[in-house]
């Protein structure tokens, strides 16, 4: 399988299979390819020396054993705090973990999402811009039709579309389309829409659909809603347990 000959409609595990196991880390990557998901999706952010970390949070508060911002602490550091007993002490060992060790537990097993937090965007665009050293990994380890790079940040998507003409690129929102939405699809070569479900309709479905953008929303929770979003022809679903969908 690679990003230009998706099966539909895709099952994307959301942090990894984030129900089961502690978000973003190794062990939910691995629970989800266990489980036949078609990709995984993870946040990346950088640390105090700019190394591209798998996190989701601003700061390691929530999922770790640790406190402070992540870019306030090294690679060093944050390699030492537990991700996991937050979840269940059983995951104890479970440490953050960098994008190039998620890559490679993917690569020839499923997909990759590979959401750019907002907060590791730099408009000054230095040289080892997270989305640079992200497009950079992405090549080194052979995998730019593995990976499809999303971000809320829009001029995120533009940059590494003038530095990959092909790379794929999904524009995150937590607003319904409009024009704006359309104009940077357009603006960015655009692959995907990734709209929080709760502000999809049918017929903003179809005029993704007509622009040629896969639709994949994301916090899809229950069989209900799970349902409901197939009912309305979307690509795929982005989901805590892929196995609902499954
Ligand atoms: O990529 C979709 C989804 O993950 C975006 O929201 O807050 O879970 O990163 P969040
Ligand atoms: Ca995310």
């Amino acid at each position: 399988m690679n990003i230009n000959n998706l099966p539909r409609p895709l099952s994307i595990a959301h942090r990894g299979f984030s129900a089961r196991f502690p978000e973003n880390t190794l062990a939910a990557f691995k629970g989800a390819i266990d489980t036949g998901a078609h990709m995984i999706e993870l946040d990346v952010n950088l640390s105090k020396d700019r190394q591209l970390v798998v996190i989701h949070d601003e700061t390691v508060d929530r999922t770790t054993n640790g406190s402070g911002a992540v870019n306030a602490l090294t690679l060093k550091q944050l390699s030492r705090l537990d991700a996991g007993s937050w979840f269940d002490p059983k995951f104890s060992m479970e440490t953050l973990p960098m994008l190039g060790q998620v890559l490679d537990a993917a690569k020839d097993r499923l997909l990759v999402n590979i959401e750019i937090k907002p907060e590791a965007y730099e408009a000054q665009g230095p040289a080892d811009a997270v989305e640079r050293q992200v497009l950079a990994l992405v090549h080194a380890k052979h995998m730019a039709r593995d990976v499809l790079v999303s971000s809320f940040e829009w001029q995120l998507l533009e940059n590494l579309r003038h530095l990959d003409p092909t790379i794929s690129l999904g524009l995150l929102s937590d607003v319904p389309m409009d024009d704006n939405l359309r104009h940077w699809y357009q603006r960015v070569k655009g692959f995907s829409w990734h709209p929080d479900y709760r502000v999809l309709t049918r017929s903003q479905v179809v005029a993704l659909h007509e622009l040629g953008a896969r639709v994949f929303p994301y916090a899809v929770k229950g069989k209900i809603d799970i349902a409901g979003m197939l009912a309305m022809d979307v690509d795929g679903l982005i989901l805590d347990d892929p196995r609902q969908m499954i």
